[in-house]
């Protein structure tokens, strides 16, 4: 039988698990910008591409809602939310390529996150996060397509300021984590 101190998780562990909830948060949030300027352009490729990213983004939010007993949500979820819908109605009113381009970064940057999370996290001997770490392992996977889908989805490479752009998002998407992760 197990003890109780091996079925707790670690403060680490409850660190990069806030995070990762706080990500998934941000990231539902970024699609919803995206669909409320989109609201006034009525692009039909960008709803579609928003409306289904959005699912999944929502069945990951949940997958770490489920277990958010385990651990404290940020407590800055309302500003992680605020920051997600700017990162994406920012780009919808300078076009199609900047929302792909918004969103290559953003999961370029969540791919990366998770392969590294994921890394660790697997060293931690928990049974209840062994099964959690096959779910985000899927997430991971999600955010792979979601990264070469938006990347397919351009018509034209990214101009100068559209790189800028995906540079400051992604220094603010590793600001996010750092924060998430302590508060
Ligand atoms: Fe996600
Ligand atoms: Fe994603």
């Amino acid at each position: 039988m197990e003890s109780i101190s091996t079925t707790r998780l670690s403060a680490y562990v409850k660190s990069e698990l806030r995070a990762s909830h706080a990500g998934e948060t941000g990231a539902v949030w970024i699609y919803r910008g995206v669909l409320a300027v989109n609201w006034l352009y009525q692009d039909r490729d960008i709803d579609a591409f928003a409306y289904q990213h959005l699912q999944t983004e929502k069945q990951h939010l949940q997958g770490f809602e489920d277990i958010i007993h385990h651990f404290r949500g940020s407590l800055l979820l309302f500003f992680w939310a605020v920051a997600g819908f700017l990162t994406g109605a920012i780009p919808s009113l300078l076009g199609k390529n900047y929302v792909y381009y918004t969103i290559y970064s953003v999961e370029a940057f969540v791919d990366e996150h998770y392969a590294i999370q994921l890394e660790a996290l697997s060293k931690e001997n928990h049974p209840w996060l062994a099964e959690f770490l096959s779910k985000m392992s899927d997430f991971h996977a999600d955010e792979k397509a979601h990264k070469l889908q938006a990347l397919d989805a351009m018509t034209k490479p990214p101009t100068l300021l559209m790189k800028l752009w995906g540079k400051l998002v992604a220094v603010g998407s590793g600001i996010a984590v750092k924060l998430a992760r302590l508060i």
